[in-house]
Protein backbone atom coordinates (compact mmCIF):
# COMPACT_ATOMS: atom_id res chain seq x y z
CA UNK A 1 0.00 0.00 0.00
CA UNK A 2 1.13 3.79 -0.27
CA UNK A 3 3.22 5.35 2.24
CA UNK A 4 2.64 8.84 2.50
CA UNK A 5 5.71 9.18 4.90
CA UNK A 6 5.71 13.10 4.92
CA UNK A 7 1.97 12.46 6.60
CA UNK A 8 3.04 10.49 9.62
CA UNK A 9 5.69 12.78 10.49
CA UNK A 10 3.36 15.21 10.99
CA UNK A 11 0.92 13.23 12.71
CA UNK A 12 4.10 11.90 14.71
CA UNK A 13 5.17 15.83 15.53
CA UNK A 14 1.90 16.79 16.34
CA UNK A 15 1.17 14.23 18.72
CA UNK A 16 4.52 15.02 20.34
CA UNK A 17 3.08 18.50 21.45
CA UNK A 18 0.96 16.92 23.35
CA UNK A 19 3.11 14.45 25.66
CA UNK A 20 3.07 14.97 29.34
CA UNK A 21 7.10 14.69 30.10
CA UNK A 22 7.86 17.04 33.23
CA UNK A 23 10.37 14.78 34.37
CA UNK A 24 12.58 13.86 31.56
CA UNK A 25 11.92 17.13 29.32
CA UNK A 26 12.04 14.63 26.59
CA UNK A 27 8.59 14.67 24.59
CA UNK A 28 8.04 12.07 22.09
CA UNK A 29 5.59 11.60 19.74
CA UNK A 30 4.89 8.47 17.44
CA UNK A 31 2.38 7.63 14.14
CA UNK A 32 1.72 4.89 12.48
CA UNK A 33 -0.21 3.65 9.22
CA UNK A 34 -2.08 0.07 9.90
CA UNK A 35 -3.27 -1.94 7.20
CA UNK A 36 -6.94 -0.54 6.51
CA UNK A 37 -5.23 3.18 5.83
CA UNK A 38 -6.42 4.63 9.02
CA UNK A 39 -3.48 6.56 11.27
CA UNK A 40 -2.95 5.46 14.75
CA UNK A 41 -0.68 8.32 17.60
CA UNK A 42 1.14 8.13 20.50
CA UNK A 43 2.91 10.24 22.94
CA UNK A 44 4.76 9.40 26.07
CA UNK A 45 2.96 10.16 29.36
CA UNK A 46 5.42 10.47 32.20
CA UNK A 47 4.78 9.04 36.24
CA UNK A 48 5.91 11.39 39.80
CA UNK A 49 6.30 6.74 40.24
CA UNK A 50 9.63 7.52 37.30
CA UNK A 51 9.82 3.59 36.49
CA UNK A 52 6.62 3.70 35.62
CA UNK A 53 6.18 6.04 32.63
CA UNK A 54 4.94 4.96 29.41
CA UNK A 55 6.55 5.56 25.85
CA UNK A 56 5.00 6.98 23.18
CA UNK A 57 4.47 3.45 21.52
CA UNK A 58 2.51 1.64 24.40
CA UNK A 59 -0.03 4.61 23.68
CA UNK A 60 0.36 3.75 19.66
CA UNK A 61 -0.24 0.13 20.36
CA UNK A 62 -3.19 0.72 23.16
CA UNK A 63 -4.74 2.97 20.31
CA UNK A 64 -4.51 0.63 17.30
CA UNK A 65 -5.87 -1.91 19.12
CA UNK A 66 -8.82 0.49 20.85
CA UNK A 67 -9.74 1.81 17.34
CA UNK A 68 -10.09 -1.57 15.84
CA UNK A 69 -6.12 -3.40 15.57
CA UNK A 70 -5.21 -4.32 12.13
CA UNK A 71 -1.47 -4.79 10.84
CA UNK A 72 1.46 -1.73 11.67
CA UNK A 73 2.17 -0.68 7.69
CA UNK A 74 4.87 2.09 8.91
CA UNK A 75 5.97 3.89 11.92
CA UNK A 76 7.41 7.28 12.39
CA UNK A 77 8.66 8.61 16.14
CA UNK A 78 10.29 11.26 16.63
CA UNK A 79 12.06 13.90 19.44
CA UNK A 80 10.74 16.92 20.83
CA UNK A 81 12.63 19.14 17.52
CA UNK A 82 10.32 16.30 15.28
CA UNK A 83 13.96 14.50 14.38
CA UNK A 84 13.41 10.85 13.98
CA UNK A 85 14.10 9.01 16.75
CA UNK A 86 15.21 5.18 17.58
CA UNK A 87 12.60 3.62 19.77
CA UNK A 88 13.74 1.70 23.02
CA UNK A 89 14.21 -1.92 23.06
CA UNK A 90 10.78 -2.68 24.67
CA UNK A 91 8.68 -0.74 21.71
CA UNK A 92 10.69 -2.84 19.15
CA UNK A 93 9.08 -5.65 20.86
CA UNK A 94 5.65 -3.96 21.12
CA UNK A 95 6.43 -2.76 17.56
CA UNK A 96 6.41 -6.41 16.40
CA UNK A 97 3.48 -8.01 17.93
CA UNK A 98 1.78 -5.51 15.54
CA UNK A 99 3.91 -5.10 12.91
CA UNK A 100 6.21 -7.86 12.28
CA UNK A 101 9.58 -8.24 10.36
CA UNK A 102 8.03 -6.42 7.39
CA UNK A 103 6.88 -3.29 9.32
CA UNK A 104 8.46 0.07 7.98
CA UNK A 105 10.14 2.46 10.45
CA UNK A 106 11.21 5.98 10.04
CA UNK A 107 15.37 6.30 10.30
CA UNK A 108 18.10 8.86 9.16
CA UNK A 109 18.77 6.75 6.87
CA UNK A 110 15.30 6.13 5.92
CA UNK A 111 12.32 3.55 6.23
CA UNK A 112 13.89 0.18 7.50
CA UNK A 113 12.36 -3.08 8.24
CA UNK A 114 11.87 -3.80 11.54
CA UNK A 115 13.87 -6.97 11.31
CA UNK A 116 17.12 -4.31 11.12
CA UNK A 117 15.54 -3.22 14.47
CA UNK A 118 14.74 -6.27 15.72
CA UNK A 119 16.32 -8.92 14.11
CA UNK A 120 15.10 -12.42 15.09
CA UNK A 121 12.19 -10.89 17.53
CA UNK A 122 10.50 -13.30 19.40
CA UNK A 123 6.95 -13.35 18.68
CA UNK A 124 3.46 -14.68 18.54
CA UNK A 125 4.71 -17.36 16.15
CA UNK A 126 7.11 -18.98 18.40
CA UNK A 127 4.50 -19.38 20.93
CA UNK A 128 2.89 -22.41 18.74
N1 LIG B 1 10.65 7.39 25.20
C1 LIG B 1 9.62 7.04 24.38
O1 LIG B 1 8.50 7.54 24.53
N2 LIG B 1 9.87 6.14 23.40
C2 LIG B 1 11.08 5.59 23.13
O2 LIG B 1 11.19 4.71 22.29
C3 LIG B 1 12.27 6.10 23.83
C4 LIG B 1 11.99 6.84 25.09
C5 LIG B 1 10.37 8.33 26.29
C6 LIG B 1 10.34 7.71 27.66
C7 LIG B 1 10.61 8.90 28.55
O3 LIG B 1 9.37 9.54 28.83
C8 LIG B 1 11.46 9.82 27.69
O4 LIG B 1 11.36 9.32 26.36
C9 LIG B 1 12.93 9.87 28.10
O5 LIG B 1 13.47 8.60 28.17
Amino acid sequence: MEINWEVLHLAAKEVMTKAYAPYSNFKVGVAGLVSDGRIVVGCNSENASYGVGLCAECGLISSLTATGGGRLVAVVCVDGNGEYLSPCGRCRQLLFEHGGNEMLFMTPDGPKPLSYLLPWGFGPEDLK
